[in-house]
């Protein structure tokens, strides 16, 4: 029998999650090494505000970053990046000329293969990602490179199955969280203390066009898209703000319908879900728009909860 010790050591943890939008524009507005294209700059607001999460991955450390994205879109089943070093040049098809980004990552393989298992389990659809030429996805690059631009932690990353909404979203958003409860298992069993993070933006009505191509950095020209999506969104996080999840859960729906909200992927519902829908105030650090969509930078901070415990 393992003593109590061996089994605190072995249980995992989430240490907090994250609302981590990914828009290209601001790795664009980074000027990192990795992307090809310069910029002057731009989205400072919601760029700036990724600092708080850099300096707390800073002083936790944890094990693994394991990130959702609503740009892994696969058609059948949820997917887990599973092959250990992945590199290549990820470009984003709608803004080719802003991002354009030599990734270079490690996975932690051993999690993702967990998860893999955990979510057959909880009887959903399940797949692993084992093309070693496989191209990363513009969104779980962005918000992996905005959090932790020192690549120096592990990743997992898992994809939006993006066929349960064409039927319903309740569907679907049952099965994300169904997802996020496999994703809490996998991270217990396997030891990991885990950071989570959620890669989408609120509300997504946008521009059709880019204001100023000739300077698409050009904040005279950014701007919300409605006062109707801008109110939305601060509703949103007010609730967020609030630690009123359940409210959020229930007006979710109606958000996606009302701003095509961008959660509708389901990466919220299934971080939330992953952290047992925690009735914690989330801190907030930043809302921007870009290209008329909003985006919020929050945190929900589980780091002084007992491993294992329920939220
Ligand atoms: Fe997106």
């Amino acid at each position: 029998m393992p003593k109590p010790a061996e089994l605190e050591a072995r249980t995992g943890k989430i240490l907090g999650g994250w609302l981590a939008p990914h828009p290209p524009h601001l790795v664009y507005g980074e000027n990192p090494v990795q992307n090809e294209p310069r910029s002057r700059g731009g989205w400072e607001g919601l760029r700036w505000a990724y600092d708080h999460c850099r300096l707390r991955i800073k002083e936790q450390r944890p094990d693994v970053i394991i990130v959702h994205s609503p740009h892994w879109q696969t058609v059948v089943g949820h997917h887990v990046l599973a092959v250990k070093h992945l590199q290549g040049l990820s470009v984003d098809p709608i803004f080719p000329h802003l991002f354009r980004y030599r990734f270079n990552l490690e996975v932690d393989t051993e999690l993702a293969e967990a998860i893999y298992d955990e979510s057959r389990q909880c009887g959903l659809t399940a797949k692993r990602m084992t093309n070693p030429n496989f191209r990363v996805d513009y969104g779980t690059i962005v918000s992996l490179h905005m959090m932790n631009p020192a690549w120096d932690i592990p990743v997992v990353a898992i994809s939006a199955n993006n066929s349960p909404y064409f039927y319903d979203d309740d569907i679907a958003q049952d099965e994300m969280t169904r997802l996020g409860v496999a994703t809490r298992a996998a991270i217990e069993k396997t030891g990991r203390r885990a950071v989570l993070a959620a890669s989408n933006t609120l509300s997504h009505l946008h521009f059709s066009r880019e204001p100023n191509p000739e300077l698409p950095e050009d904040m005279t020209r950014e701007h919300v898209y409605s006062q109707a999506q801008y109110e939305w969104d601060m509703r949103v996080i007010t609730l967020m703000r609030s630690g009123k999840t359940k409210e959020l859960m229930a007006i979710l729906p109606e958000f996606m319908r009302e701003t095509f909200a961008e959660v509708k992927a389901g990466s919220l519902t299934w971080m939330l879900s992953a952290m047992g829908f925690p009735e914690i105030p989330a801190k907030f650090y930043g809302y921007g728009s870009v290209i008329g969509t909003g985006n919020a930078v929050m945190e929900w901070d589980l780091s002084q909860q007992a491993p294992g415990g329920a939220p």
